[in-house]
């Protein structure tokens, strides 16, 4: 376990909704745990004025035990005497200067190097605001080291994310910044590496001779919820693909880093990225969901849901298709989908083997063709991954029947840490791996820029199934959505 140091936290939208569901449980999970030192201190700032330490920690119990924190014993005192609320009031250059006061009032309290992390829970509109607010206090350099959290989205598109960048950097060293992509602090996709690079059985067969397809999935069954305000502008693209479904892909895609580095890692996945044929209409489908069931529910379709526009033309669905124009994997087509309201919670890539060149067997199969080999690394909700294989049916003659080796994470393992605490160790211990480069942030929106820029029709599909059938027309004649 990396060492814990004592810091001060300081969350700006400190009483909003990813503090109460995931922050707060987290660094408290983390404290109990001894991943994080007990005298780590957590500064909620909000824009709330007349709300004392003793109100915040009301709030923070009331959070806590909706997360079911603590289970057993938990730390206490550090609940009662190392969360602290101040307010920003309207952020004004005031505001700022009396948050750094109370910083250095709080750091007065436990002596230690003055170590901070200004972590930016902050709808994308507030961003700009609060890292001109913070550098303009001179809070961007400390007595210790000072890190910026960023949450996605960082930025809308190339131009706004080039922005965000250079804003931040106006007071920020790329050291000191983490943008946060959730889906990296989780275990299933840190194993991705470990997967690849740690069985070379899998890495000798990783590339266009051995590979026929690979195929990211990242389904939910849940729909907008009370999201409306921000899904409507941001659509799936936005939301998903453009960080959870590209840094899956550059995971399963990059070379073998030099060393197991943050800044080697993130150096082969923005080469990855950068080598990705540039999107065109042909190669991508939205949808947005209508009224169907989930389970034994009937759920409201998209624009029925609250503060959605009756007309709203977001993407609630989008599969993509797309090419990788280097020695590795030139001509294996990557598919892609992600979308709220489908059949099921699923994240996964499957990863689709080359069939035998020439075929000796019969097979079981409907379709008379022998099943490929297929490596499906489930990311969740049942964590593990299985071998797809092909096995003689027992009996007279020789018939083929697929089976699969499995592994489970459940089964091997304790419960998985939430990617949160993960994360918020990483930032306080200083490894940037499992965040997001500035140019890797970039080389994102600047693959996703044609279809910001001309977004394609979308078509319905009901809540509960897997996206429109149009997205079928993405694949070649071999493949087949998985599952569908
Ligand atoms: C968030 C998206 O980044 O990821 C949400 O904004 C989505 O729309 C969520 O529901 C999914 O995260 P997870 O960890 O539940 O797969």
């Amino acid at each position: 376990m990396k060492a814990p140091e004592p810091a001060t936290v300081v969350v700006m939208g400190g009483t909003g909704d990813l503090m109460r569901r995931k922050l707060l449980p987290a660094l408290y999970a983390n404290v109990a745990a001894g991943a994080l030192d007990p005298n780590c201190r957590v500064l909620a700032v909000a824009r709330g004025r007349g709300v004392a330490d003793e109100g915040f920690r009301a709030w923070a119990a009331a959070a806590l035990a909706e997360a079911g924190l603590p289970p057993g014993p938990g730390p206490d005192a550090w609940t009662r005497e190392r969360l602290h609320y101040q307010t920003i009031g309207a952020g004004g250059a005031d505001d700022y200067a009396a948050l750094a006061r109370r910083i250095a009032a709080l750091e007065a309290l436990t002596p230690g190097p003055g170590d901070r992390v200004f972590y930016l829970a902050l709808p994308p509109q507030a961003l700009p605001a609060a890292v001109r607010g913070l550098g303009g206090a001179g809070l961007s350099r400390g007595p210790g080291w000072t890190r910026l959290v960023v949450e996605k989205p960082f930025g809308r598109d190339l131009a706004s994310a080039r922005a965000l960048n250079a804003l931040v950097h106006e007071y920020f060293e790329e050291p000191q910044v983490y943008r946060i992509d959730h889906y990296l602090g989780k275990e299933t996709v840190q194993n991705l590496l470990v997967l690849r690079f740690a069985n070379p059985i899998f890495e000798t067969l990783w590339n266009r001779d051995r590979v026929a397809s690979v195929q990211i999935t990242v389904a939910e069954d849940v729909g907008v919820e009370d999201r409306a305000d921000y899904y409507e502008d941001a659509g799936a693209v936005r939301d998903i693909v453009q960080n959870h479904v590209i840094q899956l892909l550059a995971l399963v895609a990059m070379e073998v880093p030099g060393a197991f580095e943050a800044d080697q890692i993130h150096n082969e996945k923005v080469k990855v990225l950068r080598a990705i044929r540039p999107l065109s209409a042909a190669d991508v489908v939205y949808g947005q969901y209508a009224a169907g069931r989930i389970g034994d529910r009937d759920v409201a379709g998209y624009r029925d849901e609250p503060g959605v526009a009756p007309a709203s033309r977001t993407e609630t669905f989008a599969a993509l298709r797309l090419g990788v124009q280097n020695w590795r994997w030139h001509g294996v087509p990557f598919y892609l989908r992600a979308g709220k309201r489908m059949a099921q919670r699923l994240t996964q890539i499957v990863v689709t083997f080359r069939r035998p060149p020439v075929m000796l067997f019969p097979s079981l199969h409907a379709s008379g063709k022998i099943q490929p080999n297929a490596l499906v690394i489930t990311i969740q909700p049942d964590e593990g991954f299985d071998l797809a294989f092909e096995v003689k049916a027992p009996g007279a003659g020789v018939a083929l029947q697929s089976q699969r080796l499995r592994f489970r994470y459940a089964e091997a393992f304790a419960p998985l840490p939430d990617a949160y605490e993960t994360l918020l160790v990483d930032v306080v211990a200083g490894d940037q791996t499992l965040f997001v480069r500035a140019d890797e942030v970039e080389a994102a929106w600047a693959l996703l820029a044609p279809l910001l820029a001309a977004p394609p029709a979308v078509h319905v599909y009901p809540a509960g199934s897997w996206g429109p059938p149009e997205a079928a027309r993405l694949l070649d004649s071999e493949a087949a959505w998985a599952p569908a």
